[in-house]
């Protein structure tokens, strides 16, 4: 029964060239999707679809999610070049740690732009050329430990709070087309992303999450496998933690 769950379908990955993304895009080609993988700097996605190509049938795409006008041309690459998409993973984001009163107008706004604007218009996008059309599709938002606010890190809490709620509004709202909307919220991912944080901030931290460790990329990417799959059609509009129960116990970072 869980042999190649994802046989013939298309898969899009934002960030899938690194770290959690990169993950999920390998997890998904072992079951039978073909990727694509979409973020800014063509080196990095060039050498991860060469690295994916063991598991599957990958491609590439240039894009930033903050710019529309680059979001319509990557959805209308799919469309000539694969003709349809089945799964969109909103995984691209980023953000640095800063107190609240630290943090710069420009600095919040670009993490209200690349965390929230940028998943908005890949969502509606991809919706418009073709999970409307078709009647049916999987969206995965990628949040955070937002469970208890996000201090350290204000911006993308509020970002990713922002995405959260999105997750409900649009699972009822699409629930019509049959598109099912969730999002998975990770804790401490040991994975690239990581490792922009200074490491003072991450000594010891594996003792205040109740599991006692980081999380793993692949972690994460077995529950984006399962409600990409049919498998979960009946989620939809939900959050689910993968964080080792740190959103209900101990200090997210050292203040
Ligand atoms: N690691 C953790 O502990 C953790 C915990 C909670 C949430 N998250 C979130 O999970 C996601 C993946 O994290 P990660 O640890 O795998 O970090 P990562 O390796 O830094 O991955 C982020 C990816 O997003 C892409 N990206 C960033 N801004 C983009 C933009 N404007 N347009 C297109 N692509 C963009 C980056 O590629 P380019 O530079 O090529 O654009 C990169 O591949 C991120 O949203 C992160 O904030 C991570």
């Amino acid at each position: 029964m869980f042999d190649k769950v994802l046989s013939g379908k298309i898969a899009l990955v934002t960030g899938g060239g690194s770290g959690i993304g990169f993950a999920i895009a390998k997890q998904m080609l072992t079951q039978g999707a073909k990727v694509i993988i979409a973020s800014r700097k063509q080196e990095r996605l060039s050498a991860a679809a060469a690295k994916l190509s063991a598991y599957g049938e990958v491609r590439y795409h240039v894009c930033d999610t903050r710019e529309p006008e680059q979001v319509e041309r990557l959805m209308q690459s799919i469309s000539e070049t694969e003709k349809n998409l089945h799964i969109l993973v909103n995984n691209a984001g980023g953000q640095f740690p800063s107190p609240a009163e630290d943090i710069s107008i420009k600095g919040w706004n670009v993490v209200i732009n690349n965390n929230l604007n940028g998943t908005f218009y890949v969502t509606q996008t991809a919706a418009k050329h073709f999970f409307i059309p078709q009647r049916g599709g999987k969206v995965i938002n990628i949040i955070a430990n937002i469970y208890r606010g996000f201090p350290g890190m204000a911006h993308t809490g509020a970002a990713r709070a922002g995405v959260d709620n999105l997750t409900k509004s649009l699972a009822v709202e699409w629930s019509k087309y049959h598109i099912q909307v969730n999002a998975i919220a990770p804790g401490i991912i040991r994975s690239t992303g990581l490792e922009q944080y200074p490491p003072e901030l991450l000594r010891g931290i594996e003792e205040t999450i109740p599991a006692k460790r980081l999380g793993t990329p692949d972690e994460v990417a077995y529950l984006a496998l399962f409600l990409a799959s049919h498998l979960a059609d009946y989620i939809t509009g939900e959050t689910i933690y993968v964080d080792g129960g740190q959103r209900l116990w101990g200090d997210v970072w050292k203040m």
